[in-house]
Order: structure tokens, then C-alpha cells, then sequence
């Protein structure tokens, strides 16, 4: 075998943890938005996309699904700025907003598409649910309101996390071999 599955140094959460967590943070997610509509969950891609696709189906509830795509990653580092790569923005008006990420890092990223969202959209709230929570000193000041599971400070890559664009089908959370950094 040969996949990017043997790039992989360590495994940090597998396919049976990943959607046990899924379905813990889905039932608790149906609980408390039982009473709150309309939803709409808007998933921040590419990174977003599996943890989007897997939650919604563990969300039992009447939702509509919108994405948006920004880019701050450079590497295996953050560059400080998020690009919006689309000028409009979703249609959220009156609904209470769920946001995903696959993880929380500096916090730039979800800071900088709530506040766009408080400011432009008219949401009725906006919470947010992120797959990993990196341990780290936040460059804002935001935590997520729904975490799957907190990371030490490390790169990680799989479900949907990428590292320069690859990675992000692995269905496993885990850590590259050193040798598969570029140099
Ligand atoms: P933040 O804006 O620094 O919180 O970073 C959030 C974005 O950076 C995420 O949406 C990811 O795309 C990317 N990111 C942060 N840490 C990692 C990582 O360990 N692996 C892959 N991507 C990451
Ligand atoms: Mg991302």
C-alpha cells in the first residue's frame, strides 16, 4: 500500500472515534436547537466539508446548509489575514446560524466570519461548532461553542484538514511523518 494513509506518523483519532464524537455532538446539537428556528448551517470549506456532511445527518431537526470559503493557511502556518474568496454572503436573515470549522487554531477564521455575519447578515444568533480545538494561545478572542475534541499544539491533517491541499480525504485524524513536510 501506498496511500497518503502511510504518510502518516501517528493516529490521533480514528474512524470509530470520529463518528462516535460526530454523534454525541449532533444529539446535543438537536437538543438544544429544538426550539430554535429556522436553521441554517454554514460550513467554512474546503476543511469543513466531511465534518458537515457527517454532523448534519446527526442533527435531527428541519436545517439548511450554505458554505463559505476563506483561506488563511499558508503551510503549516497561519499568515495572520483571512481571504474571503466570494464577495456575497449566505442568506441568513432571521435564522439562528450554526457555524463549522474543522478546527480552532489562532481564532481568526471564525472571528472574521461571525463578525462579517453579525454585521451584513441579520441572523437571529450565531453559535459555532468546531471538530478540534488546537490548545493554543488564541490571536482573538473566541472559543466555539460545540467541540469535538481539543488537540495539543501540533499540525494535524485527515477529515477533511489538509496539509498544501492534500490530506483532507483521509478518513483519520493524525500526524505526518517528518520526511513529508516540504523542506
Ligand atoms: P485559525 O484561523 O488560525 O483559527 O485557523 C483555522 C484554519 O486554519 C482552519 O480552518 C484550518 O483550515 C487551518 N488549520 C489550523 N490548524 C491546522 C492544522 O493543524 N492542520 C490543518 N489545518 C489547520
Ligand atoms: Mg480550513
Amino acid at each position: 500500500m501506498s496511500g497518503p494513509r502511510n504518510h502518516l506518523e501517528r493516529i490521533l483519532f480514528g474512524e470509530t472515534e470520529i463518528r462516535k464524537c460526530i454523534a454525541d455532538l449532533g444529539a446535543a446539537i438537536t437538543k438544544d436547537y429544538k426550539d430554535k428556528r429556522p436553521l441554517s448551517v454554514v460550513t467554512i470549506l474546503q476543511g469543513g466539508a466531511l465534518f458537515m456532511a457527517d454532523l448534519i445527518r446527526e442533527i435531527h431537526l428541519p436545517l439548511k446548509i450554505e458554505s463559505i470559503s476563506v483561506s488563511s493557511y499558508e503551510g503549516t502556518s497561519s499568515s495572520g489575514t483571512v481571504k474571503f474568496h466570494q464577495n456575497g454572503m449566505p442568506d441568513l436573515n432571521g435564522r439562528h446560524v450554526l457555524i463549522l470549522d474543522d478546527i480552532l487554531d489562532s481564532g481568526r477564521t471564525l472571528f472574521a466570519i461571525q463578525s462579517r455575519f453579525e454585521g451584513e447578515c441579520q441572523p437571529l444568533s450565531i453559535q459555532t461548532c468546531v471538530f478540534l480545538s488546537k490548545q493554543c494561545e488564541r490571536a482573538v478572542e473566541i472559543e466555539a461553542d460545540y467541540v469535538g475534541f481539543e488537540v495539543g499544539d501540533e499540525f494535524v491533517v485527515g477529515y477533511g484538514l489538509d496539509y498544501n491541499g492534500e490530506y483532507r480525504n483521509l478518513p483519520e485524524i493524525g500526524v505526518l511523518k517528518p520526511e513529508f513536510y516540504e523542506k
